[in-house]
Formats: structure tokens, C-alpha cells, sequence
């Protein structure tokens, strides 16, 4: 059984108070919650205090929205996949905007899977096309990619997110039905064990519809989890749909 994973994105957001005050509500406002795995992924310069707001093997795990491949070395500004370890469990992989404004490649984004899975961390990699269409095939291209010489035996130990970059932070968000069709089709590669998210404009107004797709595992929400009350009822909505299973 795949587990039903959220993933709080607050991108480059958030000043020393605001990340404190946030992370501390949704801590106490997700307590109740059972059955969903809750992940946080702050700027990594609030990783450490983040952490100790929320507690090591608590309700919250933290995550990385980036990362280098090498474990060290004389690479300014860059984090290491070793350092993420102590800190945090997951590691957000290839987001668009990493593509985007940073120029990071395919290959890059293979290699940092590679590395994050040699230091123990879960990789969530983000794949997603950048117009509408009917099928698209550019995701099941850059999860292959990825993938590139990672054994079958390791896809358990990592997350899939389907963001279609036309559907993040636009407030279109993709119709759940569209998004279930594309994840059966990623999942011809094998990915029998590993939870597959949605993300792109998610909201605790649409977050219901998703919840009623099987196909879809979990969410990685971005806007939306910079606002406490409304990440907080994305949660409760999804362990209500999911634990009906
Ligand atoms: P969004 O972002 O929820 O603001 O659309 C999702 C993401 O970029 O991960």
C-alpha cells in the first residue's frame, strides 16, 4: 500500500518570524491528523530551527527544496546531500522553477536522485509539461531520465510529483480526472511502490476532488502552504479522503 504524502513547498518565502509562527501552527493545527505522512520544506537557512519547532520523528517531517549531488567539496553556496541528512528526510528534485531559472538539466536532476538516495534521503522528483494537452509525453521523458540507472528495488524509496508547470501557482489547477490519466501512464515505468503527488494550485477548495482519486497519493502545495489554516485543512481533507481505504 502506497503512503499518502503531503508536501508543504514554501519556496523562497517566509522571514525568520513568519517561518517560526508558521511552522508552529501548522504543528499544533495537524497534531489530530493520522494517517498522512505531513512534510515541510522551509528555506533551508531555517531548516534548524524549523526542526526544533516541530521535534525529530514527530507528526511533521522536513524536506529540502534543493540540493547539490556531491557529498562535499569546494562548491560555494551549494548544500550537500550529507548536510540534508541530519536535518531532513526528503529532498525535492527538479522542481520547474530549478529547471527554470537555474538552467538545471536532466541530468542533474539523475544525478541528484542518485546522490539523495546514496545519503539515505527520499528524492521527490518533480516532472510536469509546460502547455495543456491531451497526453502529454514530456513527464514520462524527464521520470525516465531521472530514473536513469537507479535499480528497481530503490523505487520505493522515492516520491513522484506530476506538477504541470501550466497549473503552478496560476490557479488553474489541472482537472483530477486528467491528472489521474497521466499518473496511470507515468506509472507504466515501474512505479508500482512509489506514492505519485499532484501539485500545481492546489487549494483546501479543490484539495476534496483529488482526495477521490486512488491514483493520486498526495499533494505538493505550494502557495497555499504559506497560509497556516488553509494548509492545515488540506491535511484533514486529505486524511479524510484517504483513510477510507
Ligand atoms: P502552487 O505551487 O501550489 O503554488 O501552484 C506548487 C509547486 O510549485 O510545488
Amino acid at each position: 500500500m502506497r503512503r499518502p504524502i503531503l508536501i508543504a513547498n514554501w519556496k523562497m518565502y517566509t522571514r525568520a518570524s513568519d517561518a517560526q509562527i508558521l511552522a508552529t501552527t501548522v504543528r499544533n493545527g495537524v497534531a489530530p491528523i493520522e494517517g498522512v505522512e505531513i512534510v515541510l520544506c522551509p528555506p533551508v537557512i531555517w531548516l534548524s530551527e524549523i526542526l526544533s519547532v516541530v521535534g525529530r520523528g514527530g507528526r511533521i517531517e522536513l524536506g529540502v527544496q534543493n540540493m547539490f549531488f556531491e557529498p562535499e567539496g569546494a562548491y560555494t553556496g551549494e548544500i550537500s546531500p550529507l548536510m540534508v541528512r541530519d536535518l531532513a528526510k526528503y529532498a525535492i528534485i527538479g522542481h520547474s522553477e530549478r529547471r527554470e531559472f537555474f538552467g538545471e538539466k536532466d541530468f542533474d536532476v539523475n544525478e541528484k536522485v542518485i546522490s539523495a538516495l546514496k545519503a539515505g534521503l527520499v528524492p521527490v522528483i518533480c516532472i510536469g509539461e509546460k502547455k495543456r494537452e491531451k497526453l502529454p509525453h514530456e513527464p514520462l521523458r524527464q521520470l525516465k531520465e531521472a530514473l536513469m540507472h537507479v535499480p528497481k528495488k530503490s523505487f520505493g524509496d522515492i516520491v513522484v510529483a506530476y506538477e504541470p508547470i501550466w497549473a503552478i501557482g496560476t490557479g488553474e489547477n489541472a482537472d483530477p480526472e486528467y491528472v489521474a490519466k497521466v499518473i496511470h501512464y507515468l506509472r507504466e515505468v515501474g512505479l508500482n511502490e512509489t506514492p505519485v503527488l499532484y501539485g500545481g494550485s492546489v487549494n483546501s477548495k479543490n484539495v476534496a476532488d483529488y482526495g477521490k482519486r486512488p491514483e493520486i497519493d498526495g499533494l505538493l502545495v505550494g502557495g497555499a502552504s504559506l497560509r497556516a489554516g488553509e494548509f492545515i485543512n488540506i491535511c484533514k481533507s486529505w486524511s479524510k479522503s484517504k483513510s477510507l481505504k
